[in-house]
């Protein structure tokens, strides 16, 4: 038997099996088949559309953009939307919000204890210095934790992914102090915009939409027995700061900047001249699982 309606062909994709396989991976597969096979049907969707489709998902993958999309069709935030339900519903509530990842992680970048200049002393904008401290929920201060800071440079660019920037450019981890206080020097970023005559440019734009971020600073947060937070600070101002592609600004997360301050007390960061200064304090929720105070991102998580 060889001829099948397309009922009949669903049926058999979804269960043909000569091994147990894995459950879970089967049950994901057959919801998400049997959706595009509906949406195929419903929405006449023709060859020529479908390989072209088949065609951009290749070209994505080897474009290795398909960070840019999953943040731009809202899965990123989605997911920190489900995780902050569950966090309501299991009553842990307090401390800095978490704002998405994002692709542009790089593990592994130069350590520093308790200041650093990002900007590896070569100032490409204004002179931008963030200083707080770690705390718990309880307002203590968090010695020796790890604040991994990464943002973009003047053009947007990240390192590691941008032409022409050092490895490990405008990306540190600093190491609070026994007080728990962390403070880098570096340029105020600009925002993001997805890279143009890319596969990801061509979705969004036979979506009629933009792809800019507004400029932001994205920190990985891990101290022993804590949870590890991963979030993103905005710099105010921006014209895209309620308009962002990745769907990732939140409240508590825009800082306030304080322009003209005085460089006494941060000669050490090379700063002679009146500067711009934010104040932010990460707040810790207490680990409940050895797990979660892992300092892993979420591709070493799911690969560890
Ligand atoms: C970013 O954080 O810069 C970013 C996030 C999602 C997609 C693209 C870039
Ligand atoms: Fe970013």
């Amino acid at each position: 038997m060889a001829e099948y309606t397309q009922q009949q062909l669903l049926d058999l994709v979804n269960t043909v099996q000569v091994a147990p396989g894995n459950a879970r991976v089967r049950a994901l597969t057959q919801r998400i088949v049997s959706d595009l096979f509906k949406t195929i049907d419903e929405m006449d969707v023709s060859a020529d559309e479908f390989w072209s489709a088949v065609d951009w998902l290749s070209r994505l993958g080897a474009s290795g953009q398909t960070g840019l999309i999953t943040a731009g069709l809202g899965f990123d935030r989605l997911l920190d939307i489900r995780a902050d339900e569950a966090d309501q519903k299991a009553g842990r509530v307090g401390g800095t919000p978490r704002a998405i990842e994002g692709p542009l992680f790089v593990a592994g970048a130069p350590t520093a204890k308790a200041e650093v200049r990002v900007d590896e002393g070569e100032p490409k904008g204004e002179v931008f210095v963030m200083e707080g401290q770690v705390l718990d929920l309880a307002g203590q201060p968090v010695p020796h934790a790890m604040v991994d800071v990464w943002h973009a440079n003047e053009q947007g660019g990240y390192s590691h992914f941008f032409p022409g920037m050092k490895p490990y450019e405008l990306r540190r981890r600093i190491e609070t102090d026994a007080q728990g206080q962390y403070r880098f020097r570096t340029a105020l970023p600009p925002g993001y915009s997805i890279p143009p005559n890319s596969p990801t440019s061509e979705l969004f734009e036979a979506l009629g939409r933009h792809g800019h971020r507004p400029a932001h600073i994205h920190f990985l947060v891990v101290a022993p027995g804590k949870r590890t937070l991963t979030t993103q600070v905005n710099i105010p101002g921006d014209t895209y700061i309620d308009d962002d592609f990745a769907f990732a600004t939140r409240d508590g997360l825009v800082v306030e900047l304080e322009r003209d301050v005085a460089p006494a007390g941060y000669e050490s960061l090379g700063i002679t001249q009146p500067f711009v200064r934010s104040r932010f304090n990460f707040v810790l929720q207490n680990a409940v699982t050895e797990d979660e105070a892992l300092p892993l991102t979420r591709m070493e998580r799911v690969k560890a």
